[in-house]
């Protein structure tokens, strides 16, 4: 079985990746990927020598591109997880995020119709379903409520794919997960942000009151439900993916710094983001019963594991941090 993976240098598709060719040695890996400021060939080193990985280079977004390469590698399926994915980014400069999270995906679907591929899973996030207020859980049929352009690209990106099953009978699946953390993450979001500075006894930003509330999910659970739904899951279906665990931010950053051993004093309060989604909260009944799927990591395991991965990689994380992150960095964050 031949896999094009999109977005396999950033932080969950590498998960993916080195998950696929450990465990299924039947499995081959194309990855395409533009290595945007968040994509990165040094979370793939452990498989870069496989006789069954190849890389290449290039933009989802274009379209005359993707089509040649679906001529050339003729996947059997493609597991899409390309996306510009950074809501304080999307906020502040929209653009990339349209183009390649909505139009990228329209080029792959596009590609995918043409060559007739075996399946078509595309990577999505609870995000779609904007804040979720009390008592309330969104399963897949929560109307769909974004709030900021990284959220509405994405839910605009779902229909779009669930649209090819529906008109062309393209085998397309869809998963909507939850916060991910874990090892190679980009230090802009919140846990590997907050990691990295309070190792560095830097500040940590936290936005408005602190209390809006997040479900956490370990990136290895993330990736094995992705698996289980291209292996298990019904075409034209959505899947929630949640790690059963809501905790307020706040709380979240109090266990970051016991963790690495430093003082709550480092914490400190900043602007709120706009349009702010207070809560995410989702179940993964339907994927549990139908794929026996299960989040494993407890959360406070995932952490140490996490905060030991960054102080062991130091070198990762000040390589990520250089160059064009530093610019976004000290333009939009310096000083708070
Ligand atoms: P990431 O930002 O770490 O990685 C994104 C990858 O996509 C990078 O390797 C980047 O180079 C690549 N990319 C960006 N634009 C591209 C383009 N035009 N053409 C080709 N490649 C391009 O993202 P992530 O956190 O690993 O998220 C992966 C997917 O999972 C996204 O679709 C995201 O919406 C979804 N998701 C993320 C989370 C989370 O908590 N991080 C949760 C739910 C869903
Ligand atoms: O819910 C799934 C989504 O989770 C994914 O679709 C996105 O790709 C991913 O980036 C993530 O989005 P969030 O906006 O929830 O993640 P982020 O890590 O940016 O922020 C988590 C929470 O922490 C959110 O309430 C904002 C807050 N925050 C974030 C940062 C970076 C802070 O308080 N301070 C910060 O410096």
């Amino acid at each position: 079985m031949k896999l094009l993976v999109t977005g396999g240098a950033g932080f969950i598709g590498s998960a993916f990746v080195r998950l696929l060719l450990a465990e299924r040695p039947d499995c081959h890996v194309v990855n395409l990927d533009k290595l945007t400021y968040a994509g990165n060939l040094e979370n793939l080193a452990a498989v870069a020598d496989s006789p069954r990985y190849r890389f290449v280079k290039g933009d989802i977004a274009d379209g005359p591109f993707v089509m040649d390469l679906f001529a050339q590698q003729k996947p059997d399926a493609v597991v899409h997880f390309a996306a510009e994915s950074h809501v304080d980014r999307s906020i502040l400069s929209p653009d990339p995020v349209v183009r390649t999270n909505f139009y990228g995906t329209f080029c792959l679907l596009e590609a995918a119709r043409v060559h007739g591929v075996a399946r078509f899973h595309h990577v999505s996030t609870d995000e779609v379903y904007g804040s979720i207020e009390e008592p309330h859980d969104a399963d897949e049929n929560y109307p769909l409520k974004p709030s900021s352009p990284y959220s509405a690209s994405k839910a605009g990106s779902d229909l779009l794919a669930l649209s090819y099953h529906t008109t062309y009978k393209l085998p397309v699946t869809v998963t909507r997960a939850s916060n991910n953390y874990g090892p190679y993450h980009f230090p802009e979001k919140l846990i590997p942000l907050m990691i990295s500075n309070a190792l560095e006894d830097k500040s940590l930003p936290i936005y408005g009151d602190g209390k809006q509330v997040r479900d956490w999910l370990y990136v290895d659970d993330h990736c094995r439900a992705v698996l289980a739904v291209l292996e298990k899951g019904r075409a034209g279906e959505v899947y929630n993916v949640g790690g059963s665990l809501a905790l307020e931010n706040v709380e979240v950053v109090r266990r970051i710094l016991r963790a690495t051993g430093k003082p709550d004093s480092l914490m400190i309060t900043v602007t709120d983001r706009p349009g702010h989604d207070r809560r995410y909260a989702l179940t993964s009944d339907k994927l549990e019963r139908e794929t026996g799927w299960a989040p494993l990591m407890p959360f406070d395991e995932g952490l140490s594991r996490t905060v030991r991965w960054y102080q062991e990689n130091t070198g990762w994380v000040g390589r990520v941090k250089s160059g064009a992150y530093r610019e976004y960095y000290e333009k939009n964050y310096a000083g708070r």
